[in-house]
């Protein structure tokens, strides 16, 4: 079966990629490395470096490839830089996803799962947050990946492309073996930048805000080790070809921590003093989500086999320790 992975360079597309190959799928990606790394592009997969918002450049791929499913990660998806840049998220997450679903459309190919976020939910009333929760983003990025949702319901009615739309909470970790990891440039994300620190490469974290309405002030977040995240797309392709209707999950941990304990909890695993300031609040970001898990484990069969945070922390060191400034540019990854 050939798989299209849209974004298939990028840290959680390309632990899907590893993961759809090893479970013996072909896979065809499409990345405009715009945040993407060569790097982290498998090299038993076919690439495409290009922009989805190029309708000729899609259709080529769709033209030369017999594509009977489409995996899609390509967006930014940064929260404090969609507040920043919001119409470049509205181009590319909104634009993107348009141009995808004409021309799956076009192809006549129609399953697709593809990356939603915690963030479509807003500040939560209560937690854990469950699917049918109220959608009232507080970011700019919450908001394209809620209209790429209503994009997806919509031509799902119009056009019969059946989807799952999953919405990540706060993703984390490296593939178990350390042959990929998370490298962004420039790295925003509390885990990896925490991990800088005790590297040395950072003198301080600084945490962003201690006055929430949180038990220690600090945001609350729901980390889910990528590994885990990426078995949830298996597990939904197979759903959709298995005639499951379209239909959205999320994909968190069902348990929260706090910035303050995640340094914590950094220390205990890398044996690392991780100095911190307090910073103002960041733009966005809402003070605690934490996920309800039971909708994927009842429907999709989900298991979350990395539960303890450590265990998440523990493969993200592994993965910084051996790659300190990330992936080799222009090289493939030193396992290919
Ligand atoms: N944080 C700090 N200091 C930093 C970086 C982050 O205090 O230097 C805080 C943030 O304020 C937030 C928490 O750590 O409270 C986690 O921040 P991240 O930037 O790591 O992640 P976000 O929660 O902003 O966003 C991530 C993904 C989004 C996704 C969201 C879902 O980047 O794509 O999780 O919860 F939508």
């Amino acid at each position: 079966m050939n798989i299209l992975v849209l974004g298939g360079a990028g840290y959680i597309g390309s632990h899907a990629v590893y993961n759809l190959i090893d479970n013996g799928f072909n896979v065809v990606i499409v990345d405009n490395l715009k945040t993407g790394n060569k790097g982290a592009i498998h090299s038993k997969a076919k690439f495409y470096d290009g922009d989805i918002r190029n309708k000729n450049f899609l259709k080529t791929v769709f033209k030369n490839e017999k594509i009977d499913g489409v995996i899609h990660f390509a967006a930014n998806s940064l929260v404090g830089e969609s507040m920043q840049k919001p119409l470049e998220y509205f181009s590319n997450n909104v634009f993107g996803t348009h141009v995808l679903l004409e021309v799956m459309n076009e192809f006549n190919v129609k399953n697709i799962v593809f990356s939603s976020s915690a963030a479509v939910y807003g500040e939560p009333e209560v937690v854990p947050i469950f699917e049918d929760f109220s959608t009232i983003p507080t970011n700019t990025y919450g908001e394209t990946k809620l209209m790429m949702e209503k994009m997806m319901k919509w031509s799902s009615l119009a056009y019969g492309i059946n989807y799952v739309s999953l919405r990540y909470f706060n993703v984390a970790g490296a593939r178990s073996n350390a042959e990929i990891g998370e490298d962004h440039s420039p790295e925003t994300h509390l885990i990896p930048l925490i991990l800088k620190v005790a590297l040395n490469q950072m003198k301080e974290i600084t945490i962003y805000g201690n006055d929430y309405d949180t038990y220690d002030g600090t945001c609350i977040r729901d980390y889910i080790h990528v590994e885990d995240l990426v078995d949830a797309h298996l597990l939904a392709l197979n759903y959709l070809y298995s005639g499951g209707k379209s239909d959205t999950f999320n994909l968190g941990n069902n348990r929260g921590y706090s910035v303050l304990e995640i340094i914590e909890a950094v220390r205990r695993v890398t044996k690392h003093q991780i100095p911190f300031k307090i910073g103002t609040r960041r733009a966005g970001d809402p003070s605690i989500l934490i996920a309800s898990n039971e909708k994927a484990k009842k429907i999709l069969g989900w298991t979350v086999k990395h539960e303890e945070i450590d265990s998440i922390i523990n493969d993200a060191w592994n993965w910084h320790k051996l790659n300190p400034t990330g992936f080799k540019k222009n090289l493939t990854s030193q396992f290919n």
